[in-house]
């Protein structure tokens, strides 16, 4: 990321809210923030209830909670249907025993069936664990397994990636699909839905109560299960309207999808914790399509990631030409570093600034942004928002000064922090080693005006079109194929997908490289893991450069790619 310190692109000045913000901003508390919630006074949490039934009881009854299309279905649900349906899914849930506390997992496409499940599993007091429609077979297994789920909602068309005879614990499969085969723990999702009646009881439960667990990856091991709590809603709600600038009549459009943490708190709670209008468009992603349902819906707020605005710049202006977006309030991204460059096109393209916006899986909600009322600097993610305190710390936890490079950390605790890495205490405790705060694993540095800019990961885990990935997985996979020796995989920059990932590897005795083995091992890990895991580049090397101990050194993979020096080897195998 070019550093463009001195470029300073002005807070519109027409923003009513922009004052009031920087003045909420100095007298900060979170109790003032809670005093929004019904729980406040009743000591009754449940996030289903905030963000739908409450709005049902409160006058928004009949406004339009989730508008949906893709190629096939148009539907839009009020947030009274939206109680309605997810009452009927918490119905189906009880009928089979489902309780409190049992983690329940969404492996679907987006489709409105999968907002009503999603909310019916919190309705019932359960922890919901969203899965993209893209995993594989043993992506899947190793989630359900590792989280112990006992049920799965998914699609005829998915199912035969749910491998139940070697999940004992999964004792129900919802399946939305037509004519579906039912008995032996497979539930037709349309019929049950059908019977259930639109009435049910909300499970009340305390704040540290479970609310959702997203898989999501590190350098080293199996996918983590970063567990939150309804907790996290205080800061959900309040980051919808300091950041997202989510007011009454907004129509609001987040591209990412529920697999993805942004599609979740941002696509699902946020929206709707602040009773707005909620806009998702099913179906994959093109330039016509993308900049029609801003036209079609009116879209006011937009939030989507770099590597969509990096493809849509591509596309070129005269595609938006076609498209009215006057509609368009504001505008924001996430999930990967944002070119000053695409900030740049935005501000001719759009008319809007795109703001950037810094938070992780982990941290369960917006961190580091640019909010509406600040002057954004174009390649800076913006500063901490209210009620979160960041810094720059050394490899001891000491806190270093503006422009030193150093360790991207956040003063401990916030609301919407992750409250345990599921079965994997030894994990969550390494964000934490230093009393006081959480390690990101992000290298940035801090300007005297205290805005942040990234620079890197601090570890090996691969940011692909906004996807998390982690090296190890991929490897772990790669080795799995009979001609794979050994193999050690890396980021490589790309100017759209940010980073691709690239395979070195060595094969066994007997394999000759080819480019049909590089196609058949590539599809071998998507066909596995999944699309986004799969190697784009394959590379045959006679061995890999390792430690003494053994372990592949992926600096070393790396510094041949971008022909750097290799650095310190003292401690490689030969
Ligand atoms: C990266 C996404 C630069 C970062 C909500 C972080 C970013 C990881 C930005 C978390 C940004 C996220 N600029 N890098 N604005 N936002 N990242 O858990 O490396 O999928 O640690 O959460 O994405 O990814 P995750």
């Amino acid at each position: 990321m070019s550093n463009v310190q001195g470029e300073i692109i002005a807070a519109s000045a027409s923003n009513p809210n922009m004052q009031s913000y920087e003045n909420w901003a100095g007298n900060f508390n979170w109790e003032d923030v809670e005093k929004q919630f019904s729980w406040y006074d009743t000591g009754k949490v449940n996030m289903a209830y905030e963000a739908i039934d409450r709005h049902a009881a409160n006058g928004r009854g009949d406004k339009v909670a989730l508008h949906y299309s893709d190629a096939e279905r148009d539907e839009s649900y009020t947030y009274d249907d939206m109680r309605r349906k997810t009452n009927q899914f918490a119905n189906v849930l009880r009928k089979h025993g489902i309780q409190k506390g049992d983690r329940v997992f969404i492996f679907m496409p987006r489709t409105p069936e999968l907002y009503f499940s999603f909310m019916g599993v919190l309705k019932v007091g359960a922890v919901v664990g969203p899965l993209f429609e893209a995993f594989m077979e043993t992506a899947v297994k190793d989630r359900l397994e590792d989280s112990g789920a006992v049920a799965i909602v998914t699609t005829s068309t998915l199912l035969q990636r749910v491998k139940r005879e070697e999940l004992p614990q999964l004792k129900h499969v919802i399946v939305v699909g037509n004519d579906v085969q039912t008995g032996d723990g497979l539930i037709d999702f349309h019929a049950e839905m059908a019977d259930a009646v639109e009435e049910a009881d909300i499970e009340w439960l305390e704040r540290e109560d479970g609310l959702i667990m997203h898989y999501t990856s590190g350098s080293t091991g199996k996918p983590k299960g970063v567990y939150h709590v309804q907790n996290a809603m205080i800061q959900q709600a309040y980051s919808g309207k300091i950041v997202l600038d989510l007011k009454e009549d907004d129509i609001y459009w987040c591209t990412g999808d529920p697999g993805w943490v942004t599609g979740t708190a941002y696509g699902i709670f946020s929206p709707w914790l602040n009773g707005v209008t909620n806009v998702v468009r099913g179906g994959r992603f093109s330039p016509q399509d993308w900049y029609g349902t801003i036209e079609k819906y009116k879209v006011t707020v937009w939030y989507s990631a770099p590597t969509a605005f990096r493809m849509l710049m591509s596309a070129g202006n005269d595609v938006i030409a076609n498209f009215d977006l006057s509609s368009l309030r504001h505008v924001l991204s996430v999930g990967e570093p944002l070119n000053p460059e695409v900030v740049r096109w935005g501000m001719k393209a759009y008319n809007h600034r795109i703001h950037d916006t810094w938070w992780m899986t982990e941290t369960g909600a917006h961190m580091i942004c640019n909010y509406p009322a600040m002057p954004i600097k174009p390649g800076s993610m913006g500063r901490p928002v209210p009620g979160i305190e960041a810094a720059i710390l050394d490899d001891r936890g000491n806190v270093l000064p503006p422009y030193r490079m150093g360790n991207l950390a956040i003063r401990t605790p916030w609301p919407a922090m992750m409250r345990k890495v599921w079965n994997n205490p030894a994990k969550y405790e390494e964000y934490f080693r230093f009393s006081g705060w959480y390690i990101s694993g992000d290298s940035a540095y801090m300007d005297e005006e205290g805005y942040f800019w990234f620079q890197g990961r601090v570890d090996d885990v691969i940011n692909t079109s906004g996807e998390r990935v982690g090296p190890f997985d991929v490897e772990s996979k790669l080795v799995e194929h009979p001609a794979v020796a050994e193999a050690g995989v890396i980021g490589k920059p790309d100017p759209i997908r940010g980073e691709i990932i690239k395979a070195f590897i060595s094969l066994r005795e007997g394999y000759t490289p080819s480019d049909e083995l590089k196609a058949e091992i590539a599809q071998f890990v998507k066909q596995g893991l999944s699309a986004h895991s799969a190697p784009r580049e394959i590379e045959f090397k006679d061995k890999l450069p390792k430690t003494r101990s053994g372990k592949i050194m992926r600096r070393v993979l790396k510094a041949w790619e971008l022909s750097l020096p290799t650095g310190d080897l003292s401690t490689i195998e030969d």
